[in-house]
């Protein structure tokens, strides 16, 4: 497996490639480079090759690019429930204030 990453202005998406070149994940974020926010707004894993650390892996290294790109925040929307919320948790993301309902399954980190 191997990450890829296309950096274009605004826009990183950072993706996972197997043995014969298919993409089987990806994660693509929004920089904001007036409140210097990140914002993912794409986080998908092929089913077959779920809970291998692919999303894990993904993300980690969509951080290391935002913080690079000169933002202080990473934040989300957690669509994806439990499982997904499990995932960020792991991650170091929190919910903007209190619980999911109050921040409408918005998740922040700062960086
Ligand atoms: C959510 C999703 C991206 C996770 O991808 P993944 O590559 O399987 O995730 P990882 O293997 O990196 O999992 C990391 C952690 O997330 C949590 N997690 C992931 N999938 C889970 C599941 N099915 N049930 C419970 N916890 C889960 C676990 O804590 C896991 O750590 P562990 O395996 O050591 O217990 C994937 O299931 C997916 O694409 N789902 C459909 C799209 C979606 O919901 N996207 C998120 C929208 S916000």
């Amino acid at each position: 497996m191997t990450i890829i990453t296309v950096n274009k202005p605004g826009i990183i998406t950072v993706s996972m490639r197997d043995e014969l070149e298919c993409t089987v994940g990806s994660v693509q974020t929004h920089i904001d480079k007036i409140d210097n926010n990140a914002f993912v707004w794409s986080v998908w894993v092929d089913r077959h090759v779920r809970r291998q650390g692919i999303a894990t892996k993904l993300l980690i290294e969509t951080e290391r690019i935002v913080r690079l790109s000169g933002s202080a925040v990473i934040s989300l929307h957690n669509g994806g429930g439990d499982r997904a919320e499990g995932l960020y948790r792991k991650l170091g993301f929190r919910y903007l204030r209190g619980d999911k309902h109050e921040s409408m399954n918005i998740m922040i980190k700062e960086l």
